[in-house]
């Protein structure tokens, strides 16, 4: 028996070069990341290597965060699959999910030419998650290694009377305030620990994402791995979300 498919135009190129390029940043952070939580076991004992870890892993961070800052502009200028309104749940989202999830259950999948409701609670959980991580880093990258963009002001902060702010370097014991160097690692300890339990989140997160993205791929027959190359679907039903 013959069936038919149509193709449909789903992620623009802005949503794919985003994507591709947040999931090559993410897996070099969270590897430089691990390496610098088992430094020791890993033999890693010298203050310059640990620094080095750090400002590798700061800098893979930039690409990381401007990456989603160029994102966050789409989704306000770009277009409609780049949107908020492609992912974030909104108005009469609790009936889109119910009607998902029963059609699920009666073996026939609801198909769509952008995200199903689960895909669109992945997606929000997720950036969500990206932003408090791109946040979070930043200011560990200024309080922790003096690095841009509030390096300067912490070192200013920190550096003692008639020291140079700019000649500080990062675990530099000489040359600095102790008193703001204490304060400064009172202020700069809670963003370390939503930086580590975010980085532990998102990787479970990443876990659930990719399963659930190989099980629709597999069981709805929506293209949705090849989707994010080509930013083409192919589907056999009339999608729900059509126009
Ligand atoms: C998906 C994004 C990110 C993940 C998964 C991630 C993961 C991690 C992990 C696992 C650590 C080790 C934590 C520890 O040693 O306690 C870490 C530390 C660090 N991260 Fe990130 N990170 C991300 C984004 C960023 C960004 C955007 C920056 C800034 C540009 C950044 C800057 C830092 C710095 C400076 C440290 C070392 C400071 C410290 O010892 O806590 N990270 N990150």
């Amino acid at each position: 028996m013959s069936q038919s498919y149509n193709r449909y135009n789903t992620w623009s190129s802005s949503v794919r070069w985003f994507h591709w390029i947040n999931v090559l940043s993410v897996i070099s952070l969270i590897f430089v990341g691990l390496m610098m939580l088992y430094k020791k076991e890993l033999g890693i004992t010298s203050l310059d290597a640990k620094i080095g870890l750090k400002e590798l892993h700061a800098i893979i961070g930039y690409i990381f965060a401007i990456n989603l800052f160029i994102r966050f502009i789409f989704a306000f200028i770009g277009p409609v699959s780049a949107r908020f309104r492609a992912f974030l749940p909104g108005k009469g989202f609790m009936q889109e999910l119910n009607s998902y999830r029963a059609s699920l259950k009666a073996g026939k999948p609801q198909q769509f030419i952008g995200h199903n409701p689960l895909g669109k609670l992945a997606v929000t959980a997720l950036f969500s998650l990206l932003i408090i991580l791109a946040f979070s880093g930043l200011i560990r990258a200024g309080t922790d290694i003096y690095y841009p963009p509030f390096g300067g002001v912490v070192a200013s902060y920190v550096a003692e009377e008639g020291k140079d702010p700019a000649s500080l370097l990062p675990y530099q014991k000489g040359g600095v305030n102790s008193e703001k160097m204490a304060s400064l690692k009172a202020f700069k300890s809670p963003f370390g620990k939503v930086h580590l339990y975010s980085a532990y989140l998102l990787m479970f997160l990443i876990l659930v994402h990719i399963t659930a993205v190989v099980r629709a791929e597999v069981k709805e027959g929506d293209s949705l791995v090849s989707s994010m190359f080509s930013g083409k679907k192919v589907l056999k039903e009339k999608p729900y979300d059509e126009v």
